[in-house]
């Protein structure tokens, strides 16, 4: 019995048109377990031709996207598109790219890019790609004869073989290896990666096509973004992109993805190939009620007022507007989705509906003696965890958001507590001056980025709510009786007092200590109030939450793990869908509209739609104007005919943005970039009539490269 299927029968009861089950599916295994229900959703592709090691397969045209030291660590998703090593993927998953690569006199995100020629195309420093070679199942390998162990030992012996494993894989240095847990701990995979390390920027459109509606739209059914960009792989004599290098030439792969001249209609078969970052499909009533309780609604709560803080100060000022775009869109994407989990786990009444199913999973396991005896008590020491975890999570969202990460001024405090360890260890000379250039730099990036009054401000409204949302001394800094001795109360006054009296409100002041600093002056650092606030949100989490978290987590992973087993063995060989965790996935569905409880909206959205709020709203959906010109300038027929984005309910979740949408025949039609926010609760339970991704169609990128970016020789590479 799948556990949705289960669900959808008490919650909703909607006639879905196509039959669509969701799940993230390991590409290795289709080829046994998934593929007849994949032709019958309508695939017209044979299993190798998904996932093949002995022959080129759409899975060696997908590749993830990183920028730290571990290619592995897939932020999103890429694919090629052409034989010269062409990229597609979203405009937000290379905007870390963008925003390095540009200048205030080359501002490629306002702006946009097109290099008309190739040594033009831009070294994105720090982003690599990385394709999958092949998928090994390793569990045996790993597991076998660690009965019996203790923990410790078990432990030790399986992380010293999967390092051999993993080393034996990695033969040149654009290879590289990574074992990924499955179901709970019950089966481990390894992937191995060619690793591109010279990426170069070759197109994006301006901020304001790509990201049509900001944060208005985020998340938002209907949308009209054109959120992608256009990188190339180099390589060198070998077809080897190791290192970037000026001698490199464009990179030949294996496979790249053939662009479809046609589009879709409703009901048309779409497939989705990426790395899906997490999901939780299997946590229980109790878990779910946590999240909507506790982790969503504090984080709403919190981040909203983080938002309310900043958005207010940008209205009246266009020099906060830029500055703190990143801060607010981050922070805001995440506010839209955790509110929007929120509101799906109460309007689709989650908790009771996962209660119900394990009612019906109990009476199921009852009838069975061994295993009730194995499993019966599962679901109550979950509940029992759960209980034991409420608080601590509270904690730890307050301590996270209103704290560490809540104002960027708290991080930054962060960046001078080296001087505490070195202080503490009285450091040479030599280490001093390596901290003090490096913080001379952290104190020119912050203060030409982010301003000293909206800090305050953002301070003052997280510390009133931690303050009065966290009881106990305990989980307090002392500073907080600053709010009543020196601020009658007023959580304003208490940030302008603590800014009053710390060198933090000033870029000089501080940059007078750094310059000045030897170990006698620590204290002044020390009991400056700025940085003891902020400082105390990462003790209280070093010394009262983390560890006492931990703790009962891992407790609590034992049994989830357990129950997941539980699970697929009252499956009977029904297949249950791996929990997404960065790997590959494939996921299908059909390209359908949108029913909410109010209305339905159509699959697709077009350029007429576009106008229309550029004109009734033009700061909200501010255009390019020579972009408005041109498209005043085609029939409303024409805007009509062309389509901007389309909408499935193919499963997908965060890390998926950038993956190429396919059609039956393995197609590229559209990238994905986002969901619909009315089903984005499929990260824990997928709901075929509700969850909804939303791609940006290919036809579309293909208008903005001719229209807008003049692109004409990238157009006839790629269609
Ligand atoms: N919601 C998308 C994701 O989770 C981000 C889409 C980018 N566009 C935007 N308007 N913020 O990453
Ligand atoms: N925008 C998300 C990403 O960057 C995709 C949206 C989602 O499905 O969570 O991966």
């Amino acid at each position: 019995m799948k556990l949705k299927f289960f669900l959808l029968g008490i919650v909703i009861s909607l006639a879905s048109v196509c039959k669509a089950d969701g799940g993230l599916w390991i590409p290795s295994l289709i080829k046994r377990l998934k593929i007849e229900d994949m032709h019958k959703a309508g695939l017209k592709l044979s299993a190798e031709e998904i996932y093949s090691i002995n022959q080129k397969s759409l899975k060696d045209a997908v590749m993830g996207i990183s920028y730290g030291t571990n290619p592995a660590s897939f932020s999103s998703t890429a694919s090629f598109i052409s034989e010269t090593g062409l990229v597609i993927t979203n405009h937000h998953c290379a905007i870390s790219a963008l925003h390095k690569l540009s200048t205030s006199e080359h501002n490629y995100l306002k702006n946009g890019f097109y290099a008309e020629s190739m040594d033009k195309e831009l070294y994105a420093k720090g982003l690599k790609l990385s394709r999958v070679i092949r998928i090994e199942d390793v569990t045996k390998k790993l597991s076998a004869g660690l009965t019996g162990l203790s923990e410790r030992d078990s432990i030790n012996r399986f992380n010293s073989r999967a390092k051999k494993i993993v080393d034996k894989e990695i033969t040149g240095k654009n290879y590289y290896a990574k074992i990924r847990s499955y179901f709970g701990g019950a089966q481990y995979l390894m992937e191995v990666y060619e690793v591109y390390h010279d990426v170069r920027v070759v197109a994006a459109p301006p901020i304001e096509l790509a990201r049509f509606g900001g944060e208005e739209d985020n998340w938002q059914w209907p949308r009209h973004s054109a959120d992608f960009a256009i990188l190339r792989v180099y390589a060198d004599k070998e077809n080897k992109s190791i290192e970037h290098s000026k001698e490199n030439s464009p990179y030949k792969p294996v496979n790249f993805l053939k662009v479809s001249k046609k589009g879709y209609k409703q009901a048309d078969y779409a497939m989705i190939l990426g790395f899906p970052g997490t999901t939780k499909q299997y946590v229980t009533s109790r878990a779910m009620k946590q999240v909507a309780e506790i982790k969503n609604h504090y984080s709403v709560m919190i981040r909203g007022a983080k938002l309310d803080v900043i958005n207010k100060n940008r209205e009246s000022n266009e020099d906060l507007w830029l500055k703190y775009a990143d801060v607010m869109a981050k922070s805001s994407n995440v506010y839209l989705r955790d509110k929007a989990e929120k509101e799906a786990i109460e309007r689709f009444n989650l908790v009771e509906a996962k209660a119900k199913q394990e009612k019906e999973y109990l009476i199921k396991l009852k009838s069975d003696k061994k295993l009730f005896a194995k499993y019966g008590n599962l679901i109550d020491s979950i509940a029992n965890c759960v209980d034991q975890l409420d608080k601590l999570e509270k904690l730890n969202t307050f301590v996270m958001e209103a704290g560490i990460s809540g104002a960027p001024i708290t991080s930054f405090c962060g960046k001078f507590d080296m001087l505490n360890a070195l202080a503490r260890r009285k450091a040479k000379d030599k280490r001093v001056k390596y901290e003090q250039a490096r913080l001379r730099e952290e104190i020119r990036k912050f203060y030409d980025q982010y301003d000293i009054n909206v800090e305050k401000q953002i301070v003052a409204a997280l510390a009133e709510l931690y303050d009065k949302n966290i009881d106990g001394k305990y989980y307090k800094s002392s500073i907080f009786n600053l709010v009543k001795e020196k601020a009658d109360g007023d959580y304003n006054k208490f940030a302008d007092y603590i800014f009053e009296n710390s060198f933090f409100s000033d870029k000089w002041k501080l940059r007078k200590f750094v310059d000045e600093y030897t170990h006698d002056k620590i204290s002044l650092l020390q009991n400056d109030p700025v940085f003891k606030l902020s400082i105390s949100y990462y003790l209280i989490n070093r010394d009262q939450i983390m560890r006492q978290r931990m703790k009962i987590r891992k407790k609590y992973g034992k049994f989830h793990k357990q129950y997941i087993h539980s699970l697929s063995e009252l499956a009977n060989g029904d297949l249950l869908a791996s929990d997404a965790n960065r790997s590959l996935r494939v996921s299908y569905g059909n390209i359908l509209p949108l029913k909410t409880t109010n209305e339905t909206y159509s699959y697709y959205t077009n350029l007429e739609e576009l106008l229309v709020k550029h004109t009734k709203q033009p700061k909200l959906y501010s255009l390019p104007e020579t972009f408005v010109k041109s498209i005043k300038e085609m029939s409303t027929k024409k805007r009509e005919n062309t389509h901007i984005c389309f909408i499935s309910n193919v499963h997908t979740t965060g890390g998926n943005s950038g993956s190429a949408v396919l059609d039956s025949k393995g197609r590229l039609i559209g990238l994905n970039f986002d969901r619909a926010s009315y089903g984005v609760i499929s990260d824990y339970v997928y709901i075929p009539e509700a969850a909804r991704q939303i791609s940006v169609d290919v036809r579309y990128i293909k208008f903005i490269l001719e229209d807008y970016l003049k692109a004409d020789n990238l157009v006839k590479e790629i269609w």
